[in-house]
């Protein structure tokens, strides 16, 4: 198989490009990528002389079926996304841009080729927020809260739209929260972890009791992997952790596993004025692709997340320059957009 994955500098593209390749020996990857500030070549160091990768600096807005075509990929994977819900707040342009406009164009090339499976990676926040108690199922209606939101359950209305219009071999994931290596650090777990390393207040939204349902990135790859060789067009595949925490337990639990590593003399603990709209709690039902699919996750919090903190105790040099932006300025000067 030869898939063009879009997003593949990002979290969770890099580290589903290094799980495809790690677990199918005879694939091949396109990674299509932006290199906004999201995306990060560091992330793919490892893997970036393997033949059978192949990096290509672009836009999803510019996605054309020829190009596909004439690359023979036979499956598109789309996790390419303006993906921070708080910069979503403050400017929501990028995010109906790429999100929205973005999924459509490359729906558009991947039906002018043939593509044979295109999966969008989508998310649980489409749904909105929970009570106290309850879960997601693929049948809860969507009610989207922030802009980020609004934008990726948008672009599944499409794909369904596709699906449904054209017979497009269109399938839709929605994960809960990721944590894992090669995060950007502005996103909680790893803010949290690399403020403490720096010895930074740690700023804690609202009341820190917003709840949500963390799996290990590992566990996210698998599942988008069962769904690719086993999913079934036009379905919906909702993935979590089983893993629901309140945000200050999580910040607690980091700061316990990080003991000897801060030399911090005191509470460090800052709640911040809470975020606008902040959903209060998400929390997914993954029965359909459990049952379907044979999927599980292998990762309880505890593990994945100690494993995560080691990845960020042993590479400190790249989320220091990320912190200070000297990545920023080197990709702008040494890639243009192909
Ligand atoms: P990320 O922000 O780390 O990475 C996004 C990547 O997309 C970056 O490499 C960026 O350069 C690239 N990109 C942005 N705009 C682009 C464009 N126009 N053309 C090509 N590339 C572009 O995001 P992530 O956390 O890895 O999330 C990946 C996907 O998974 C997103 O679609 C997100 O909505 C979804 N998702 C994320 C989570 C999570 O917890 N992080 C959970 C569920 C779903
Ligand atoms: O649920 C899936 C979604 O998870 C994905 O679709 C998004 O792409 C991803 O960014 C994530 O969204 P969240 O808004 O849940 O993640 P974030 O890491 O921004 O925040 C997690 C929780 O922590 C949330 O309740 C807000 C809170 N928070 C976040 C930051 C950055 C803080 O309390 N302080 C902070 O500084």
């Amino acid at each position: 198989m030869k898939l063009l994955i879009t997003g593949g500098a990002g979290f969770i593209g890099s580290n589903f490009i290094r799980y495809i390749l790690k677990h199918h020996k005879n694939y091949k990857v396109i990674n299509l990528d932006k290199l906004t500030y999201a995306g990060n070549l560091e992330n793919l160091k490892d893997i970036e002389k393997d033949k059978r990768y192949k990096f290509v600096r672009g836009d999803i807005l510019k996605a054309k079926g020829k190009w596909l075509k004439t690359r023979g990929v036979d499956a598109v994977i789309n996790f390419a996304a303006e993906s921070h819900v708080d910069r979503s707040i403050v400017d929501s342009s990028d995010f109906i841009q790429t999100n929205v406009v973005g999924t459509q164009i490359l729906l558009e090339a991947a039906r002018e080729a043939r593509i044979k499976r295109y999966i969008q990676i989508s998310t649980d926040e489409v749904y909105g927020s929970l009570g106290k108690s309850g879960y997601f199922t693929e049948k809860t209606p969507l009610a989207p809260n922030s802009p980020y939101s609004a934008s990726k359950a948008a672009a599944d209305m499409l794909v369904r739209a596709y699906f449904h219009t054209h017979n497009f071999p269109g399938i839709i994931t929605r994960c809960s929260n990721n944590y894992g290596p090669y995060q950007f650090p502005e996103k909680f777990i790893p803010l949290m972890i690399t403020n403490a390393l720096e010895g930074k207040p740690l700023p804690v939204y609202g009341d820190g009791l917003n709840v949500r349902d963390w799996i290990f990135v590992d566990d996210h790859c698998s599942a988008i992997d069962a769904i690719l060789h086993k999913g079934k067009n036009g379905e919906v595949y909702n993935i979590g952790g089983n893993s629901e925490k309140r945000n200050i337990d999580v910040v607690k639990l980091i700061l316990k596993k990080l003991i000897g590593h801060t030399g911090h003399i005191g509470p460090i603990i800052k709640f911040v004025p809470d975020r606008k709209g902040h959903d209060r709690r998400y929390a997914i039902d993954s029965t359909k692709i459990k049952k379907e699919l044979g999927w599980r996750p292998k990762y309880d919090f505890d593990k994945g997340l100690d494993m995560t903190i080691d990845w960020y105790l042993k590479n400190k040099e790249w989320w220091q320059k990320i912190k200070s932006g000297e990545y920023k300025r080197y990709y702008k000067k040494m890639y243009r957009e192909g």
